[in-house]
Parts: C-alpha cells; structure tokens; sequence
C-alpha cells in the first residue's frame, strides 16, 4: 500500500470507530439522493482527509459518508474528481486506492450520461455492461504508484456479470426499468459534437459520459468487483436537435435520483 494511502486509512479507521464498510458507492452529478437513507451516518469531509485531493476553486468539495443502507455496510463517495477539471489521473482515481485500503470488495458506480442509443429517454437508467475508454489517459500508466510497477491487468469482465444479474433481479423487483449498455467516456469538459456521436454509436456506444473509467480501471485493478449504473440526463448531441446544458444534466439527474436509490436499495438487500 502507498505510504500516502496508509496515512489516510489510518485517518479514517481512528474516525470510524470499527465500523467497516463491504460496499463503496460513488455517486455521480446531482445523483446524490441515496445518502439521505444512509443510517447511522458518519460524515467525513473531504477536506479533512489527508492526502485527498483538494477541492478546485469551481468544484465542491464533496464528503464520505459511512454508514448502513439495507443493513450493509457501506462508505458514499459523495462528489468525485473529473479529468476536465484538470485533476491527474493519480487524484481521480485516490479514492478507490482508498476504498481497497479499506478492505471494500465492491464497488459501485453511478454517473449522469448522454443517450446514444436512440431507444434511450431523458430519466432512464441504464446498468453499465462494459466501457470504452475514449479519455486518452490510463491511470495505471508508469504503475499506480508512478513507481514504474506495471500491471497488465484484464478488462474483459470490468462490470461483473454476478452484480449484473442482481441489478437486473433489483430492477424487477422493484419494478423500475433499466437498460443494459455500453458507456464510452471522453474527458469533457465541451459536449460531443454530432459527428463524434455518431462516431461513438458505430463503435458501440450506448450512453456518453465524462466520468467513470479510470475509477473502474483502479478498482480492477484492486480486484475489487464493480457494478455501474447511469442516469441518462439527455440525448447526445445530434440525437435530438436540442442544446445540451449542464443545468438540464443536473435537473434530470436530480429527478431520476429517487428511482435510481430504489433499485440501488434494492440492489444492496440482495448483496
Ligand atoms: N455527454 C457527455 N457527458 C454527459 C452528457 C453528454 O451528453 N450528459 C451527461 N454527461
């Protein structure tokens, strides 16, 4: 373990009081309504955290939320680090080196999206089945710890199949429809032009989004097994005729976000 990575577990762990979390949830923009069922919270800002990367001067800060949802024990990662914010791929990715620290085995991921796939609608919710990195950055590149300890690791099953077949038993059971797709990620922060769209359809995209990938990168290659849900916010650009604006992202999110924690809830009783 990075020395670094040590001095913020050992932070944590006094904070915690033996309290240790199974699951890890990052949660994406304005999706954040789920922590509101997090019992018996113990909240951690992140500006209290050593080592964490500090918060831009645009950016919120963001928080750990520890504590159980559907009697699991769970940590929130609530507000992460984004590349078009100019964060390294090392800073975007700290807090999942944290959450293996940790001793977290599952990880899941939540993020806002565009619609490719034209059956897809403003509001649904589509189960993540595999990525494209279309970012230009790996975080494992030069070793995780810069320290030139390469790992070639596999990615052929990124997005479990075991947690994709409980999301798809969540969903049914708490009767709220999901897709199954591909998500590509760019680095943002410009929206994607018609042609780029249309360029990521014919390579298989399904949703397109700015977040994600190098999170799910380090998690596997901590072995830690990921689930990923997106909240589709819009159609990508070209789709429809409409301007994007990341206010319509963040309002969509936020109204999609009471069925997105349903089937999460759901999700976690089934863990
Ligand atoms: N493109 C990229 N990222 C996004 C989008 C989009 O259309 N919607 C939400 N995040």
């Amino acid at each position: 373990m990075m020395a670094n990575v040590r001095e913020t577990k050992d932070f944590l762990d006094a904070k915690l009081d033996g309290f240790k979390p199974d699951v890890a949830l990052v949660v994406g923009s304005g999706l954040g309504g789920i922590t509101q069922g997090v019992a018996k919270p113990i909240v951690i800002p992140y500006t209290d955290i050593p080592h964490f990367p500090k918060p831009t001067v645009a950016g919120h800060a963001g928080q750990m939320i520890f504590g159980e949802l559907a009697d699991k024990k769970l940590m929130v990662l609530s507000g992460r680090f984004h590349r078009y914010e100019g964060r390294s791929p090392a800073e975007i990715t700290y807090p999942i080196n944290v959450v293996d620290a940790l001793g977290v085995k599952v990880l899941i991921v939540t993020n806002a999206a565009g619609g490719i796939n034209p059956q897809y609608k403003p509001g649904d919710l589509m189960v993540i089945e595999d990525h494209i990195n279309q970012m230009g950055i790996n975080p494992l590149i030069g070793g995780i710890n810069g320290d030139g300890g390469i790992k070639f690791i596999d990615m052929s099953q990124a997005y479990s199949p075991r947690l994709r077949e409980k999301m798809d038993a969540a969903a049914e059971k708490s009767q709220i429809p999901i897709w199954r797709g591909v998500y590509l990620a760019t680095t943002g922060p410009s929206y994607e032009t018609p042609a780029e769209i249309k360029a990521f359809a014919w390579i298989g995209a399904d949703a397109v989004g700015m977040s994600t990938v190098p999170e799910v990168i380090v998690a596997r290659y901590h072995n830690i097994e990921v689930a990923g849900v997106s909240c589709i916010t819009n159609l990508a650009a070209g789709i429809s005729s409409k301007k994007l604006s990341h206010d319509e992202v963040l309002e969509v999110g936020r109204a999609a976000q009471g069925n997105l924690a349903k089937l999460l809830t759901e999700f976690m009783v089934s863990l």
